[in-house]
Order: structure tokens, then sequence, then C-alpha cells
């Protein structure tokens, strides 16, 4: 598998080389017939791009068929794919081309790992099959190693349920000249069709606005659908084709709240749900723009990565789910019990925490980041009298999540970037049982959904009750939209973005608060 992947990633050719790599015979059998498609394009999933590093980044499509392709699916055979890449939306000077194959093992996905580009340059890229032109992608790659950067700008976004609402906030975060987007997971969600949905902001139950499109998925099959059903959203696909995305994956991408080899509330044998992971990890892989490391390899595909921008931020992101030990107190919401302090529990496991505490530690970059899925503040959800946690977040995990922070304390200008939640949260994150007063050891920014729980009332019953007894939270907002972080060697600004409806089209952006963060202290300051 590793071969076949890196005969793909071989096969673009940057310009100047193209006369020296000719394509091998395989591809004129491989390439595509025009009338597989006859006038419907081959691209309507549209394209993607990711995983930027200073010399390149993974662009990405996937073959649909046409009316006219037999029994409704593509030929089981490679299909070639022509590619190219230019540093003018005009295309009329191209830096990269080529053929890669679309695989039918893969369900006719295309990852081309484009390599030789220059650093800190946006570029335009396309894909051309059955005699049709994919729409066009726009990417950019990261800067210099060691580079002086002035700003980036990262867009953060993710919790999509189809069900939930529109996707009306990608096609903002589109139009926002991000750097990069990370996607924090939840890109779909497992359930089959439903006709309404609980709403806990609004506290009752709401039609959905549209439904999936078959029962709950299981398969290999049924997780491809579930992807070509919500890819095949215009809104996330100008989000996709806008900026590279920096993808993860939470636990909806599988069953909800998994953790390693275990569905939390469930008699479901560990070496059955492994073979549901795998289905969902190939499905996941097929789908996303990532790189050659992510292909699953024994039924999982866990990276973890680091992505520099120069010497102004070092942003790794983190899998949270995959290494983690089982939720403690019988993963029941809004509870606590003496297992938060589990000294044997793992949330990232050794290998992945010592990776991120001495990459950031040796980083000469201004500020780090944390690029991860579920809540790092130690917050009581204020659901009944006696305190109570999120046991499916760091904070039923005391024991990891102090030894990171006291392994990170060296560590200045530490930023965490979480989703999961469903509203945007602000605070800053502590050791448990710190003084709320002691200075604080990063600050943390949690993303509201794309969509999941359908439209917030803004401000829940428990707000007042949550900020009341949890001090280091300083924001939480329940409507649906994304954020924006702007960073500077001066300070790291974020910017959380709401639609009023995701309910109906056309849900309008406004800017409901924006926090600064001064170079040198965990301080969240109203901008
Ligand atoms: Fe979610």
């Amino acid at each position: 598998m590793w071969a076949a992947m890196t005969g793909i990633a071989r096969r673009h050719l940057i310009a100047g080389l193209a006369g020296t790599l000719a394509a091998p015979a395989l591809l004129f059998r491989a390439r595509a017939d025009a009338n597989l498609f006859i006038s419907d394009s081959p691209f309507q999933l549209g394209v993607a791009s990711g995983d930027p590093d200073p010399r390149g980044f993974v662009i990405w499509t996937r073959l649909t068929p046409g009316p006219s392709a037999p029994a409704g699916r593509l030929p089981a055979r490679p299909l070639a794919v022509r590619y190219e890449v230019s540093e003018r939306p005009s295309f009329d000077r191209l830096v990269a081309e080529g053929e890669a194959i679309a695989r039918p093992e893969l369900g006719h996905s295309v990852h081309v790992t484009l390599d030789g580009l220059q650093p800190d340059r946006v570029y335009h890229y396309r894909f051309i099959a059955g005699g049709e032109r994919s729409p066009t992608g726009r990417g950019r790659t990261l800067p210099a190693e060691g580079a002086a950067v002035d700003m980036v700008r990262l867009g953060v976004a993710g919790c999509q349920d189809w069900q939930g609402g529109l996707y009306t906030a990608f096609r903002h975060l589109a139009r926002e000249d991000c750097h990069a987007i990370f996607h924090y997971g939840d890109y779909i969600y497992e359930g089959g069709p439903r006709a309404s949905l609980w709403s806990w902001g609004l506290g009752e139950t709401v039609p959905v606005v549209r439904r999936h499109e078959g029962p709950e998925v299981v398969s290999l099959d049924d997780y491809r659908r579930r992807y070509t059903l919500v890819r095949s959203d215009l809104d996330l696909q100008a989000a996709h084709a806008s900026a590279c995305f920096l993808c993860s994956y939470d636990d909806h991408e599988v069953v909800n709240n998994w953790v390693g080899d275990h569905v939390s509330r469930s008699d479901v044998p560990p070496e059955v749900f492994r073979l549901r992971r795998a289905a969902a990890m190939q499905a996941w892989y097929e789908f996303m723009p990532v790189r050659a490391d992510a292909f699953p390899a024994g039924g999982i595909s866990g990276p973890w990565r680091a992505y520099r921008w120069g010497r102004l931020l070092d942003a790794r992101m983190l899998n949270t789910r995959l290494y983690r030990t089982p939720q403690p107190c019988g993963d029941q919401f809004g509870t606590t019990c003496p297992d938060v302090r589990s000294p044997t529990a793992e949330v990232l496991g050794r290998p992945q925490e010592d990776w991120l505490v001495q990459g950031l530690l040796r980083s000469p970059a201004t500020w780090g980041a944390l690029l991860q899925q579920v809540m790092m503040m130690d917050i009581d959800r204020a659901r009944r009298p006696e305190r109570g946690i999120n046991t499916d977040s760091w904070a039923g995990y005391l024991v990891p999540r102090d030894r990171l922070l006291d392994r990170l304390q060296a560590r200045a200008n530490l930023v965490v970037l979480t989703g999961d939640e469903h509203q945007h949260w602000a605070g800053e994150v502590r050791r448990s049982g710190a003084d709320p007063a002691s200075p604080a050891r990063a600050v943390e920014f949690v993303t509201t959904s794309i969509s999941s729980g359908s439209d917030g009332p803004g401000e829940r019953a428990e707000h007042a009750a949550v900020l009341a007894r949890n001090p280091q939270v300083r924001y939480v907002r329940d409507e649906r939209g994304y954020s924006l972080m702007t960073v500077t060697p001066a300070g790291w600004q974020t910017d959380f973005k709401v639609v009023d409806t995701v309910r109906a089209p056309g849900g309008r952006l406004s800017t409901h608060m924006s926090f600064r963060v001064p170079a040198g202290r965990s301080v969240l300051e109203r901008a």
C-alpha cells in the first residue's frame, strides 16, 4: 500500500522536469473515458487542499459517476486524473502538472502531494478527467523554517451535523482569506435519519432541516455514502476550495464518544469495534486532503503533526481519541467520581505527549498552539447542586492533564484550540485545584459548531451558574459559527463569529465577541 501511495505522490511533474518524467504506459490504459460522465461533471464533490508545509500541500478530489454510468457506479478499475497547479488563477503558466490514479479500492479518491513549491505562497489547482475540468481551489504553503512572519490568520471549524442545520457558516468562512483552516472533527455524524432533534440551547425538540440518506453508518460503503452526502454541500465545498484544511477527527467520524478500542456506554467487544473503526478510518482518509502518513494502516489512521509558521507559530494537531483510556464515571455527563484522578489514565498516550512537549519546548516560535478536540479547562457544568464535569473532556483525566500542564510550564504563549462543545467558550487553563488568581498556564478558545445542535439562543439558562462557578471561564455563547485567529508577534486575537440562523438559507454573519492575548501573559483581554 505504501509503495502505491508513494507512486501516486511521485507522479506529479514539476515544470521543467516534465520531459524527464514521462507517465508510465499504465496511465494510458487507466485514462478515464469521457462517456462515463456524459454531461455531468465527475467533480461533484469539489476539490480540497490540506496539510501544508514549506514545499507544498496535498490536493484532493474524488470522482463521482455520471447519470449514464452502469448501475450508477464508476467502473472497478483505476482512472487517470490530470492535475494542474499555477500561481495565477488564470492558469496561464503552470508550476506543476501531472497525472494521478483514482483507484477503486479508495473509492476513486485522489490525493496528490505537491512538493518543490515556494514557501509562503498561494497556489491555485484544478483537476481534469473525462473531458471535464474541476472547480479551482487554492492553498498556501507554510513559510520557510525559521522565517520571520508578521501575521497568520487561522480559521477554526467543525461539528457539522447535516441534520442539525445548513452549512452557511462555511460559506462565510470561505471569504475570510485564511492561511489555513483547522477542522477539529465531527465532519460527519453516524446516526440515521431523524424527523427532529433535541436542542440543548433551546431546551426543546426542533424539526430537522434536512435528513441523513440512510440508517446509522457501520460499513465502509455506509461511511462513504455519508461523506458523499456531506461533501455534496456547496458551502462546505467553498470552504475547502478557499484554503488548506488541517484535518483531524473526533468521535462522530466513527461513533459517539469512542476512545481507543472502546465505545462509551456499550458492550461492543473491542475486536468487533476495531472492524467498524477500520471502515470509518478508511472513509475518513478517502475524503480528507491529508498526507500519505495518514493512510490507514492496520485499521487506524492516527497521525499527529506540527504546522509551523516560521518563528511566529508552532501549531500541533493532536489526536485525543485513539490513545485515550475509557472515560471515568461511566461517561455520565455532568457527574464526577474518584476515577477522574486515576493515575493510569491517559489522553494522548505517552509517545504523543512526549512529542508534543519536546516539540513545543524546543520550538523557537513565539506562540505554541494545541489544535485538539475536547475541552482542556476543568469546568463544573452546573447541571446540579454538586460539582459535575464533562467526563469525555480533559476534566475527566486530571492526572495526564496536570502532568501535561506541568511539563509545558516553561513554554510561554500557549493557546489551546478546541471543538466538541457546540458552543463558543474562552477561558484560562490552570492546574486542577489551582488558585483562580494564580497565573494561567494557557488560554483556551473553544469553537462552536457549524450546524450541530441547530439554532442556539445565544445565552442558555445555565450560563449564569456556569460563569459563577467557574471564574476561569470568560465567555460562553450558544450560537452556530466558527472562529478566526489572527496571530502576530505582539498578540493573539480571536474573533468569535456567529450566524443568525442555520435553519434557513442566507444566515447573516456577525462577530459576537473578540479577545486578545498579549504576548508574554496568558490573560484574555476584550478586543
Ligand atoms: Fe460535535
